[in-house]
């Protein structure tokens, strides 16, 4: 999944992989197809939410309902995970699987963060993770990283909330900004800055281009993505194609790919990695990894 063999992982991630329920079954014959058309039929449904500006409340109340339990339960990092990491089915590299324990698509996608983390911001002085949310990957980098900075901005209020109560409990300084990718105020990144977002940019559909300008403007030394990249489904499979139709029907990210290509050749930027793990929830798959950085006249 992620082009490395076992023994190449961090600890971190090793960890994770030991300590929790990872079992699941590979979905065969009448029942894989049952889950195609559930798929499809899910991607039809005609309540189904489209990402936009209009969304800000959305997550506000969402997230809220984090901070409180947050709150409430002393500061438990458990109470942190999104509520919608749960599904009993899942997609892994091409197949459908019954996962044993609801926890699996969490872990997996910790497993892979920590990897991603150890590939790519080992060097860097601070990340700043866009779409942050309930900042669980800023509690990952924390663990992973005594010395790094840590920044997470969000559109969601509740969510610098949490980050605040978040430092206290890693005990770690983390700033919070209030941000909306839709439209990037000035934020300086400063040197040697990784960029991260994980299914944020996801909610931005084909309305990438301010933020991608702000990036490019701020040059930042890795932008690292683990997003749901919808041209990187294959043209020619059901199994990809019931994905492809709900990433549409949500609209979800689409361009970004492409554009990066675009900039790659017109050497403005270097595409470092684009890698597509295989892992998704039952709709589609949010975890493909892309990797680039600006090309400075010095660096370059
Ligand atoms: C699916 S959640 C992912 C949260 C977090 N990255 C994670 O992996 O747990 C999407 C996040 O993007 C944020 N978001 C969506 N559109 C945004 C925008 N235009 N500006 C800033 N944040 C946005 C939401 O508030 C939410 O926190």
């Amino acid at each position: 999944m992620l082009g490395t063999t076992a023994d190449r992982l961090p600890p971190a991630s090793l960890r994770t992989l030991a300590n929790d329920d990872l079992a699941f079954e590979v979905l065969s014959g009448d029942e894989r197809e049952r889950q195609l058309l559930r798929a499809l039929r899910g991607a039809e449904a005609p309540d189904l939410t489209v990402s936009g500006p209009h969304r800000a409340a959305d997550w506000e109340r969402g997230w809220n309902e984090n901070l409180r339990a947050f709150e409430n339960e002393a500061l438990e990092p458990a109470t942190l995970m999104p509520k919608y990491n749960r599904h009993r089915v899942l997609r892994l590299q091409g197949e459908y699987v019954r996962v044993a324990a609801a926890e699996f698509e969490y872990a997996a996608y910790t497993a892979i963060r920590h990897h991603v983390f150890a590939s790519w911001f080992a060097d860097v002085d601070r990340v700043v993770e866009y779409g942050c949310g309930t900042g669980t990957s800023l509690m990952l980098l924390a663990q992973q990283f005594p010395q790094l900075q840590l920044c997470g901005l969000d559109w969601a209020p509740s969510s610098q909330a949490i980050l605040a109560k978040l430092a206290t409990r890693v005990g770690r300084a983390i700033e919070a900004h209030r941000f909306d990718m839709f439209e990037p105020t000035p934020l300086e990144l400063g040197p040697r800055c990784g960029v991260f977002t994980s299914a944020a940019m996801e909610q931005l559909g084909d309305r990438f281009e301010p933020l991608l300008q702000h990036w490019l403007a701020q040059d930042p030394a890795i932008c690292v993505h683990l997003e749901p990249i919808v041209e990187q489904y294959a043209e020619n499979s059901l199994f990809d194609e019931v994905a492809r139709r709900y990433h549409e029907r949500r609209g979800y990210l689409r361009g970004f790919l492409p554009r990066l290509r675009e900039l790659a050749a017109q050497r403005r930027i270097e595409l470092v990695e684009v890698r597509r793990t295989g892992l998704g929830s039952f709709f589609h798959e949010g975890y493909t990894l892309v990797v680039w950085r600006p090309i400075t006249r010095g660096r370059a």
